[in-house]
């Protein structure tokens, strides 16, 4: 039976450009930046109240863990607005598929509890992908292209079909491709540039060849990547010829180079409204949030100078600039800080601070905390305020972030020692516990390093050796802090990566090649305890996932 189609807005020539984000589907896919259940339910809360039209949640035939992902963000932001979400009714949820009864099923299963689902359907059009990746012919093609989205058609009211490879498929194959989804019940059409190889003329004239091929009653769509650094400057040139849904990721995160970044998109329109007549419906005052929040649940950290999102954005260093800018701030300045939701961080909240404000404060910054959540987080505020003497907006998001990033912990700090300096053999001593909180098991080991956070580690590896052999060992790729604010007493953050050594226990995803690489995050006053939540926090994920794994062997699920 056909889902009914909710029309409302609807028109695909109007001057709203549709945000479609694929931060947790293609975002994902940049190596490392896997996000558990509980981090992309929360991401999807950000997108909802950020206003974007459309959440690809994810690819549902690849893992039955990615269904369960997906289908968890149909059944809530799919089903109610959140609170502050700019727009009436919740966002589209949408499942990616390849062009295959069976991966159309998983994403009808995953999405079909959304108010408004989609199933995404691709194939490849280019000659390239033909010859070599598919091995069809262009009649063979067309006829799966009309077979299956008139499959997903006869679930699903709202479907949207991508021609993978659009920017090196020939013009006139292209838009028979998208004539024959058209006429099989696809409402959107998505040109991908899947290798990032186009220019803008050249995005303009196929956006333009698709418009006049296929009329005007459906939505087309534009989704760029960045390999020569023209992702945004080709959604542009999309919209201006007609694109009227533009794929995005928070911080330009995706394949290889990443895809268009939703907040460069959702910026460049805004500023320059007057020029193109066009806009979105996004809440641009919740961009930095997003950024952060995504940041962290990612591993993946923003270049300062990354355009709308960066930490050196809004920063002036030249005298030159200081003057104009005190003079007026439009000398130097072509958007106000603040409407990007980057204003200056402030002092809040401090050792006396009860509850209701750390509540009230929470929820001005976007993270409406409620029972238990909110009982944990305060403890944790009070705890630092016990360090801390003034704790500002940057350092509660960190707190709360922490929480939302952690993994099922597997092992958890208890307590930590370490005693080091330039005598040599720096020593931690740690107290960590594995198992049930209620059956809890404690290990309390000393090793020496070459450093406090080298013993340390030495010491996380010997008891995730305990619990999984071999398979815990962990080569570290990457380690990185910084302060979340200035001051002596600023707390730290740590962000690490990391991927299995054993390459039987690598966890390559299905069909892949690379190794999957885990990532980890942790703050605290003290950088030796932010360096050992951050490891744990990608230990545990790579426990899960090894768990994960030997759960659907045993099952039998691939
Ligand atoms: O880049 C690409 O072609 C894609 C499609 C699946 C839309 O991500
Ligand atoms: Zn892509």
């Amino acid at each position: 039976m056909t889902a009914s189609f909710d029309w409302r807005g609807f028109d695909p020539g109007g001057d709203v450009v549709r945000i479609f984000d694929t931060t947790m589907r293609d975002g994902e896919q940049s190596p490392g930046a896997t996000m558990t259940s509980k981090e992309k339910l929360e991401v999807a809360k950000t997108l909802s109240r950020l206003g974007v039209d459309v959440i690809e949640a994810g690819f549902p035939a690849a893992s039955p863990d990615d269904l369960r992902a997906v289908r968890g963000v149909a059944e809530t932001v799919g089903l109610e607005p959140v609170v502050g979400r700019p727009q009436p009714g919740p966002p589209i949820v949408c499942g990616l598929a390849r062009a295959t009864k069976g991966d159309i099923d998983k994403a009808w299963e995953a999405v079909r509890p959304a108010a408004r689902p989609r199933i995404h359907t691709f194939l490849a059009t280019s000659p390239i992908h033909r010859e070599h990746k598919l091995r069809m012919g262009k009649a063979e093609v067309l006829a799966r292209i009309r077979e299956m989205v008139a499959y997903a058609r006869s679930l699903c009211a709202d479907i949207e079909f991508s021609a993978e490879d659009a920017g090196r498929t020939e013009l006139d194959f292209l838009a028979e491709a998208f004539r024959a989804a058209v006429d099989a019940g696809a409402t959107t059409l998505n040109v991908p540039d899947t290798v990032g190889y186009v220019f803008p003329d050249e995005m303009e004239e196929r956006i333009r060849t698709v418009r006049e091929a296929v009329g005007t009653g459906v939505v087309i769509s534009v989704h760029c990547h960045d390999d020569l650094g023209l992702a945004v400057a080709n959604s542009l040139a999309a919209v201006r010829a007609g694109a009227r849904q533009v794929e995005v990721a928070v911080n330009g995160i995706g394949e290889r180079a990443g895809n268009t970044s939703l907040e460069e998109i959702v910026m460049a329109l805004r500023t320059r409204r007057a020029k193109l007549g066009l806009d979105t419906r996004v809440d641009a005052t919740q961009l930095t949030r997003a950024s952060h929040l995504v940041s962290r649940v990612t591993g993946m950290i923003v270049q300062p100078n990354k355009a709308i999102v960066g930490a050196n954005a809004f920063a002036h260093e030249a005298g030159i600039h200081q003057d104009g800018m005190l003079k007026h701030a439009e000398t130097y300045e072509i958007m106000r800080p603040e409407t990007v939701g980057a204003a200056h961080t402030q002092l809040v909240l401090g050792k006396h601070s009860g509850r209701a404000a750390f509540r009230a404060r929470l929820a001005e910054l976007a993270y409406p905390l409620e029972g238990d959540a909110l009982d944990k987080a305060f403890a944790r505020f009070k705890e630092l305020a016990d360090k801390k003497k003034s704790i500002t907006d940057a350092d509660l998001v960190a707190l709360v972030s922490d929480d939302i990033a952690m993994p099922v912990e597997r092992i958890r700090l208890c307590a930590l020692q370490v005693a080091c300096g330039d005598l040599g053999m720096p020593t931690a001593t740690v107290r960590l516990e594995t198992g049930d909180p209620e059956a809890a098991q404690e290990h309390v080991l000393a090793k020496v390093g070459t450093g406090p956070v080298d013993a340390v580690y030495r010491a996380i590896d010997d008891v995730a050796a305990r619990l999984a052999g071999e398979a815990a060992a962990v080569d570290l790729l990457e380690y990185a802090i910084q302060s979340v604010t200035s001051g002596i007493d600023a707390l730290g953050e740590v962000r690490v990566r990391i991927r299995p050594k054993d390459p039987r226990a690598r966890l390559v995803p299905e069909g892949g090649e690379q190794a999957r690489v885990f990532h980890g995050h942790g703050t605290d006053t003290d950088i030796v305890v932010a360096s050992a939540k951050a490891y744990l926090s990608a230990v545990n994920r790579v426990l899960a996932a090894r768990a994960a794994m030997e759960e659907r062997a045993e099952r039998g699920v691939a």
